[in-house]
């Protein structure tokens, strides 16, 4: 009787342990923290090189790839970027993909497809028509970081670079949880443009229904976009982008309720980055393609570093000495 009785309980058990065992198995990984380090503590600032400075590829690996692809964030992922970064634009349809400028002819063939529709805004075509660019073949035409030139990329990867699409926001982030990997997702600003008043919380909407809540840092120049960022979902960390100094960064970002300062290099000094990041947020710093600025960034504990060339950093951004 005592055996019949057990003989499904086993076989219930076993199953339940095998649907967990699978379960476990498909589960993605847990991101990895955003944050390069602990908020640091004041007295450790006068160790030079005693934390991680998160390598960022710039639009993915731009200096290797057609920028805002899928194809330069595979490159940036191969390269051992910790991070890529990216530029979010509104169809005129209202889809969100990636794209760095307001118009579509310096990066695809749209003067070609569509000689009529000058100046090509973005904002006023369709996804459907936009997914029907070539937004590899001006990278392997121009070479425009003369890497193709310096053979640093292979005929082969040429070769597969034309006719690469522009990637819907969608793909980018489930790109980026796929690979177990992290986002830096810039809202370009769209004031004056029909997306304006529903960019920011379709945004949050998609990293929400992606879960990829903890492995993105929204950022954007205009500011008002990150206090919509944190109304409709506060766990998510944003950053403020500045192309001049900022005033007062602190009170800046206190305001704004943000978690990083990301300015130009142009517009920050390394006592600043080391004061800022004092008082336990991050800064990320844009755009740094030559080594020695690098590596003095890496000295002063910059959060991260976005770079066209994450190859040139990648050596430089490991553990501290
Ligand atoms: O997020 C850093 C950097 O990408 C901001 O400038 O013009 O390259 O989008 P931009
Ligand atoms: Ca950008």
């Amino acid at each position: 009787m005592t055996n019949l009785m057990t003989y499904p309980i086993r076989i219930m058990l076993t199953l339940v342990l095998l649907a967990l065992l699978i379960a476990a198995a498909t589960c993605t990984s847990p991101a990895p923290p955003l944050v390069s380090q602990p908020p640091p503590k004041p007295q450790e600032t006068a160790t030079p090189m005693c934390t991680r400075t998160l390598n960022i590829a710039h639009r993915g690996a731009r200096s290797l790839a057609p920028e805002n692809t899928l194809a330069a964030a595979a490159k940036a992922l191969e390269i051992g970027a910790d991070m890529w970064e990216f530029d979010v634009a509104v169809s005129a349809d209202g889809e969100l993909f990636l794209l760095h400028d307001d118009r579509l002819d310096r990066t695809s063939n749209v003067r070609e497809l569509f000689p009529g529709r000058a100046p090509w805004s973005s904002h006023t075509f369709t996804l459907a028509e936009i997914r029907q660019l070539d937004f590899g073949a001006w990278f392997v035409a121009l070479d425009p970081f003369k890497q193709i030139a310096a053979g640093k990329v292979s005929p082969q990867e040429s070769a597969r670079y034309r006719g690469e699409k522009a990637p819907t926001l969608r793909e980018a982030l489930e790109f980026t949880r796929q690979n177990n990997w992290r986002a830096n997702i810039e809202i370009k600003d769209q004031r004056g443009k029909p997306g304006d008043a529903t960019v920011v919380e379709k945004v949050v909407a998609l990293v929400d229904e992606l879960r990829v809540t903890d492995r993105v840092l929204i950022s954007s120049f205009n500011h008002s976009y990150l206090e919509r960022v944190k109304k409709a979902n506060p766990a998510i960390a944003t950053g403020a982008l500045v192309s001049t100094p900022d005033p007062d960064p602190l009170a800046l970002l206190r305001r704004l309720g943000a978690q990083a300062y990301n300015p130009n290099v142009k517009a920050i000094e390394p006592a600043e980055v080391r004061r800022i990041r004092d008082q336990g947020f991050d800064v990320f710093i844009y755009t740094v393609n030559d080594e020695p600025t690098m590596r003095s960034l890496v000295e002063a504990r910059a959060s991260g570093i976005f770079t066209d060339f994450p190859q040139t950093l990648k050596p430089l951004s490991a553990d501290c000495r």
